[in-house]
Formats: structure tokens, sequence, C-alpha cells
């Protein structure tokens, strides 16, 4: 049987639901600061595996929270950083999630492949009903590494007892999508805007899909 690995932030959990609450605190700021807040966190998650002095993303996530708050000249209460940090504990899925989980897991090895920490997963996949879908998460926190790193698909495919051949990594993150290729992975890139640009580094996904549900079909 095949096994799928899916990233979690960004492909299964929307990562844009505390919009809202920014909205609330910042008006109209929040959409640049959601912005700001995702790519530094992603960029100081790669930038810590680099200097390999590894700090959990739970803390990547709070630091960029600082930054954006600097950044963006926002000022926000320590009880308000409190309730975004807690709402990035309990984000959405994506409306496609459920459903085409549901179909994928009689037919596949289905695994939660995340640079969060097992615990930060594993509360947001019970918290979004989706637990249950997964043979287990598998997070790059147990190497004290972080995806693209190939170190961190290595430790996926010996978790999971699977072989690269066999294994697809299903993800909206074009770096993660790299990654496994690199890895000798097949991976499907999830581009669900169709406006997101894929890295024109002459490496392509095995596939680019707009939905789960195109996976599935
Ligand atoms: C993940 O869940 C950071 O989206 C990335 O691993």
């Amino acid at each position: 049987m095949k096994t799928l690995a899916f990233d979690v932030y960004g492909t299964l959990i929307d990562t844009q639901g505390v919009l809202a609450q920014l909205e609330d605190m910042i008006g109209e700021k929040a959409e640049s600061f959601s912005a700001t807040w995702r790519a530094k966190q992603l960029e100081y998650s790669f930038r810590k595996g680099l200097m390999e002095c590894y700090q959990n993303f739970e803390l990547c996530t709070s630091q960029a929270l600082n930054y954006s708050c600097a950044a963006l000249q926002v000022t926000l209460t320590d009880t308000q950083k409190l309730q975004l940090l807690d709402a990035y504990k309990t984000l959405p899925t994506f409306s496609d999630v459920e459903e085409n989980l549901r179909k994928l897991s009689s037919n596949y090895r289905l695994f939660a492949f995340s640079n969060g920490t097992y615990s930060a997963v594993d509360r947001l996949l019970v918290n979004a009903g989706i637990r249950g879908f997964f043979i287990d998460i598998i997070s790059t926190d147990e190497i004290r590494s972080f995806k693209p790193s190939p170190k961190g698909y290595q430790h996926l495919l010996h978790t999971a007892a699977a072989t690269a051949s066999d294994t697809w990594l299903v993800s909206s993150n074009p770096f993660d999508v790299i990654g496994a290729l690199n890895a000798d992975l097949n991976s499907v890139w999830l581009n669900r805007s169709g406006k997101e640009v894929f890295d024109p580094w002459d490496i392509f996904p095995n596939a680019t899909l707009s939905s789960l549900a195109e996976l599935t079909e």
C-alpha cells in the first residue's frame, strides 16, 4: 500500500484562520500582518535549521509574531499575543480536508508530516476531528531539524517504514515539495488558489492539483 504524507500547516490547516481575530485587533493591517507572520515563521525555522541551533516550531511562531509587531508597527498586549498564539493551536482545516482524508484513508497509509511538534500537531488534528485518519504524526522535532532538510524526509521514511518510491508527499508549500523531490520521494503540489508561484528551480512536482478532491479522483 502506498504511503501519503500530508504537510500540515498551510496544506491541511488554514494558517489564515487567525485573520478574523487579527482584524478585530488591528483592523486593515491584518492581512499583511498575517502574511508577514507566516513568512517569518518559516524563515526562522529555515535559518535555525541551517545554523544547526534547533528551537522548535512553536518558538519560531511566537518569535515571528513579535517580529511582525515590530515590522508593521503594531502594538499588541501580552494578552492579545497569547490569544493569537492560542488561536494558532486550534486553526481550522480547509473545507476539502475531512471528506477526502476519509476516502483516501481506506486505500493509502496516511501520515501527518510536519515541522510542528508532535503535541502541537496532535492538538490541531484532534481539534479539527481528523486525527483518526492518520496512522501517526511524524514531526521533524523528533530529529531536532526542519523540512526541507533531507534528514526530515529520511526520518519520515524510517518512521513510516516506507520506501521513497512508494511515498508521496502532499503539500501546498513549494519548499516542502522540492525538499521531498530532492530526497527522492514523489510529491504532489497543492495550489489551492491557482495563484501561488512554484519556485523556478527546474524541479517539478509529479502533479499539481487545486484541491484534495482531485487527489482522491
Ligand atoms: C509543516 O506543517 C511548516 O507547513 C509546514 O511542516
